[in-house]
């Protein structure tokens, strides 16, 4: 099996990309895997996490790119660390805040690209201008595009229940993981443990992201083995995007996604939250009316928030 490379990343600060890197590391070694974390932001969080919490065994590095000198020298250098990294272990996890000098060749490096973001209205818009920046990445027909996993950090539980999702519709192709949960329980564990480890509704919802993780590795591991043919249907992407031809190589590529409503669905805290406290025959008539999007909507024309709304009231899987 190759080296699972993932790098966490965003443009916008404090959205939770360090104590989401960090902990998928101890997750992974956690599940018997060799694995390096790579901290490539200045105020090394995530490894100063990992080096101080009780050590698992994962390989922690802290490596400051050249961002200053521009060029190619910031991809060069995170290339190289990565690179021998993956000789070594059987996954790899880099911690990076994205900024406007690093060239966007770097993410063909990784397997997935996790992009943690909050539900607020503001901060999804902000997710959607970043990764229509790098839509060309994401939707490359030259080289193998990383999976994009976008994942709901932060998520406080009202959210689950409220309509604060934003209207924004992504630009990319990608998969969505189950919601992190904001809680105090995680601010304190920095240092001192794993998220994985907590026993309240963060850590289990931590403990279904990681798997969500897993499972779109296998995705891509059986895809990318079994080279599937074009006719597989891109399940999640915007609008914006459904009207392309769906026969194109990167949609061949991006087939693994054809059984995300099953994954989604199936790893979602937020769906399994929403499928106990209201399920959707319980729902008073006017709510669901104004939250779900039309039952046989198809997904590929479903805005973020019909999405997830649609996933958490358990029709996806049906
Ligand atoms: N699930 C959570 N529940 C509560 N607090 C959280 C959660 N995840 C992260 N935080 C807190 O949010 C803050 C930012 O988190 P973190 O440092 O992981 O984000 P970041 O994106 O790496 O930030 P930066 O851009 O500064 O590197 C920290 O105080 C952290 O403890
Ligand atoms: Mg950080």
């Amino acid at each position: 099996m190759s080296t699972f490379k993932v790098l966490v990343t965003s443009q916008k600060g404090g959205v939770g990309k360090s104590t989401v890197s960090a902990n998928l590391a101890a997750y992974f070694r956690r599940q018997g895997q060799t694995v390096t974390m790579i901290d490539f932001d200045t105020h090394g969080s995530s490894s100063t996490w990992l080096t101080r919490a009780p050590n698992i065994g994962v390989v922690v590095q802290h490596h400051i790119l050249p961002l200053d000198q521009g060029g190619n020298r910031p991809i060069l250098d995170a290339r190289l660390h990565l690179r021998r990294a993956a000789s070594s272990t059987e996954v790899v996890i880099c911690d990076l805040t994205w900024t406007d000098s690093i060239a966007g060749e770097l993410m063909f490096e990784f397997d997935l690209v996790i992009v943690p973001t909050s539900v607020s209205e503001i901060e999804l818009a902000a997710t959607a201008g970043f990764l229509s920046r790098h839509r060309w990445v994401f939707d490359s027909a030259i080289h193998t595009p990383p999976t994009l996993l976008v994942s709901p950090t932060r998520v406080q539980p009202e959210q689950l229940q409220s309509d604060v999702f934003s209207k924004q519709r992504f630009p990319v192709s990608f998969m969505l993981a189950p919601p992190i949960l904001e809680a105090q329980t995680a601010r304190e564990m920095f240092e001192r443990g794993y998220l994985m480890d907590l026993q309240d509704a963060c850590g289990a919802s931590f403990n279904e992201f990681g798997k969500s993780v897993c499972a779109a590795r296998d995705m891509r591991e059986s895809m990318q083995g079994a080279r599937q043919p074009a006719t597989a249907n891109r399940v999640m992407r915007s609008t914006n995007f459904s009207s392309a031809n769906p026969a194109t190589a990167s949609a061949k590529r991006n087939s693994l996604l054809s059984t995300t409503s099953t994954l989604s669905s199936q790893y979602s805290i937020l769906g399994r939250h929403r499928m106990q406290k209201i399920r959707p025959d319980e729902m008073p008539a006017k709510q669901a009316a104004h939250t779900a999007a039309p039952p046989n909507a198809p997904i590929a024309a479903m805005s973020i928030p019909q999405f997830l709304k649609r996933m958490s009231m358990g029709v996806m899987s049906k």
